[in-house]
């Protein structure tokens, strides 16, 4: 894929169809529209700048923006390369202007017109950009440019404006829901703005509906590939796997864009906003700050400040990362850099802590010996060839990485890992559990005098006790220790941090020394009492859910806790049970002491059409029932599940169809432990 994309970024999207085509890639010719990036000289690499409508939907007025510029030169944004202030939808009147048929500011939101605003802008070094549909309508109502291209295009160069972001909403009129529809709606206004001659960055917002990657490229400067971003993780996990695989047609003048940034908005933890930030540096997506940034926090502006991050982005080779590998939660991103070097992101989707590895030569570097800079901490280690890092939860470590030239001493790249056995990460009360501790050597020398140690929680018992030291751990080796880990019997259910550290000398000098820190979170479950008894009484180890949280007892409300109405299937009414929305995963812990789950099914007669869910019960990772699916129509089915010996039991509702009133009611579970 790496000479394909390449090409791409010499011969353009086109070429590459015709490419996949001669190598025997089924491309449907009806979507492989012909794809040459706009040779304009515009954003020949990724747009950076700033947009409300994250942050403030349609509240914003023209001392938002003037304010916004302001701190762009103030905070040294505008000097780490932030250039585009732009805004969002609603900025207009509800009726173009009667006599010229022109598009109206709101005279109370910009009371001296988008022009003066843009004048305030430029003055500032800055450009502006400003917001439309290609329908009849935007997508909070107002009027759409389809139509009235040529006038709005024109009105948008007269008040000096630099950018377009062209929406989807609004009905089409005669133009079909297809491709060809939507490359013409799109091109119609590419065409005016090129006719005003003004330099306008155009951005194309049709939500990833019909492939703009393929055919973009003809069209504007970049595409949005998916719908909406939400400040939260899981829209976050679901763009960038969305966006991922669309490498190979991005490229200088044409770029995938994953939607603007969430970065500083509250709804992410800063490791969550550094994943985002960093993988859309991987990915040259544009960079459009989406927050307040006249409240902003310090950490959201090291993150949106990041040099180092950013020349990721802005690299002038213009490649948007490959997927070097990508399993157990662990995906493998290298951007190659117009010097040769390499951008390797190592990005942890999963819910746990764990350790990713890649190598000099699987990112396309050669060499002996190599320089890795941590993107985010700006500390510089050798590697022999290995990339590893024990990344948190929902973390990226990012580094650059280039062939080691010259004979400087550097730290060596080493990653402590620590996780329990079973890798569970749980730790029953009164029993041992096996915490193991892992130093690694990446770099090209050995290490002396390390140690590896573990602390428990005050009360917990550690076997045996003490750090466990290794002579030396040679480059390309590991030392690994483990202990028998036991919480008190009467430890609370919850979640506890085990500290793992490791030290070592890596040279004789007195700074060659180091001590790594790492936090293992082992949960301490509820155990289920032995007997039968309601399930929806024993707390879950873990959930995620489709409409706000599951209710116990209650049927799902969507929103908040405790909402929702009495469990009801079929007429029958279940006071006990667990009332989800698909997609839902909600996980017990068993330990082995239960053998079996009985429980009726369905959805909840508060939904009258479109609920259908599938609802399966998993003794760890087997099916040990499975409904197929149930719709609203369908009375009450019954399950019952064989759980001996499991250690874990999930219950799962997967979507029928279309995600919509999927309202899965678990009425009346019984979980008989021994
Ligand atoms: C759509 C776009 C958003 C935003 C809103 C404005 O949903 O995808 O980015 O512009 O419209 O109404």
């Amino acid at each position: 894929m790496r000479v394909l994309r390449v090409l791409t970024s010499i011969l353009g999207a086109g070429s590459l169809a015709a490419a996949m085509l001669a190598g025997g890639v089924t491309v449907d010719l009806a979507t492989a529209a012909p794809a040459a990036a706009l040779d304009d000289g515009l954003a020949r690499t990724p747009p950076m700048g700033f947009n409300d409508w994250n942050a403030f939907g349609c509240n914003v007025d023209a001392q938002l923006i003037e304010q916004t510029a302001d701190l762009f030169v103030s905070s040294g944004l505008k000097d780490a390369g932030y250039e585009y202030v732009n805004i969002d939808d609603c900025w207009m009147t509800h009726e173009r202007d009667p006599e010229t048929g022109r598009l109206v500011p709101d005279p109370g939101k910009f009371p001296d017109g988008i022009a003066a605003v843009a004048d305030y802008v430029h003055a500032r070094g800055l450009r502006l950009g400003i917001y439309e549909s290609a329908g009849s309508t935007t997508c909070a109502g107002y009027p759409g440019s389809l139509g009235h291209e040529t006038v709005d295009a024109q009105t948008f160069a007269d008040w000096g404006v630099d950018y377009l972001k062209y929406d989807n909403c609004g009905s089409h009129g005669q133009y079909p829901d297809t491709q060809q529809g939507y490359i013409a709606r799109y091109s119609a206004m590419r065409d005016a703005l090129e006719a005003t001659g003004r330099d306008i960055v155009y951005s194309l917002c049709e939500w990833g509906n019909l492939q703009p990657w393929t055919w973009g490229a003809d069209v504007g400067h970049l595409w949005r590939t998916t719908g909406d971003i939400q400040d939260n993780w899981s829209s976050l996990k679901s763009i960038i796997r969305q966006n991922a695989p669309l490498a190979s047609y991005a490229g200088p003048g044409g770029w995938n864009d994953p939607d603007m940034l969430e970065v500083g908005n509250g709804g992410m933890t800063d490791t969550e906003y550094r994943t985002h930030f960093g993988l859309w540096a991987m990915m040259a997506a544009p960079l459009i700050i989406g927050t307040d940034l006249r409240e902003a926090d310090d950490a959201t502006m090291r993150i949106l400040g990041n040099r180092d991050v950013i020349a990721v982005d802005q690299d002038p080779l213009g490649v948007q990362a490959d997927v070097v590998s990508d399993a157990d939660g662990a995906m493998v991103f290298a951007k190659p850099l117009a010097d040769g070097d390499e951008a390797v992101a190592l990005y942890n989707e999963s819910d746990r802590a764990q350790t990713i590895r890649t190598t000099a030569q699987d990112v396309g570097l050669s060499g002996r010996s190599f320089l890795a800079r941590d993107l985010w901490s700006g500390d510089e280690r050798e590697s022999a060839g290995t990339i590893v890092a024990h990344v948190p939860a929902h973390g990226t470590a990012m580094y650059r990485v280039s062939s080691l030239k010259g004979h400087g001493r550097y730290a060596p790249m080493t990653a402590l890992s620590a996780d329990t056995d079973p890798a569970d990460g749980v730790a029953e009360p009164g029993s041992p559990t096996t915490v193991r501790a892992r130093l690694e050597d990446a770099g090209r020398h050995s290490l002396h005098d390390a140690t590896l140690g573990v602390t428990a929680p005050d009360g917990w018992t550690v076997a045996p006790p003490g750090p466990r030291t290794a002579g030396k751990v040679s480059s390309g080796d590991t030392f690994d220790a483990t202990w028998s880990v036991t919480p008190p019997a009467d430890t609370a259910p919850g979640d506890y941090d085990l500290a793992v550290t490791a030290a070592y000398r890596w040279g004789d000098e007195p700074d060659q020394r180091e001590t790594l820190r790492t936090t293992l979170t082992v949960t301490v479950p509820t155990l289920p009492p032995s007997g039968t008894t309601p399930l929806s009484d024993v707390a879950w180890v873990s959930e995620t859910n489709g409409w706000g949280p599951p209710e116990i007892d209650r049927s799902n409300g969507e929103q908040g806790a405790h909402d929702g109405g009495p469990i009801t299937i079929g007429g029958v009414v279940y006071d006990k049970g667990i009332g989800a929305h698909a997609d839902s995963e909600i996980r017990w812990f068993l330990g082995g002491g239960c053998t079996r789950l009985t429980t009726d099914v369905g959805i909840d007669d508060e939904k009258t059409t479109n609920g259908s869910v599938t609802f399966r019960i998993l003794a760890d990772d087997d099916v040990a029932a499975d409904s197929g699916v149930v719709t609203v129509d369908d009375p009450a089915a019954h399950l019952a599940a064989d759980l001996t010996g499991a250690r874990w039991l999930t219950l799962v509702e997967d979507s029928g169809g279309d995600n919509n009133s999927d309202h899965g009611d678990w009425a009346g579970p019984l979980l008989t432990c021994d």
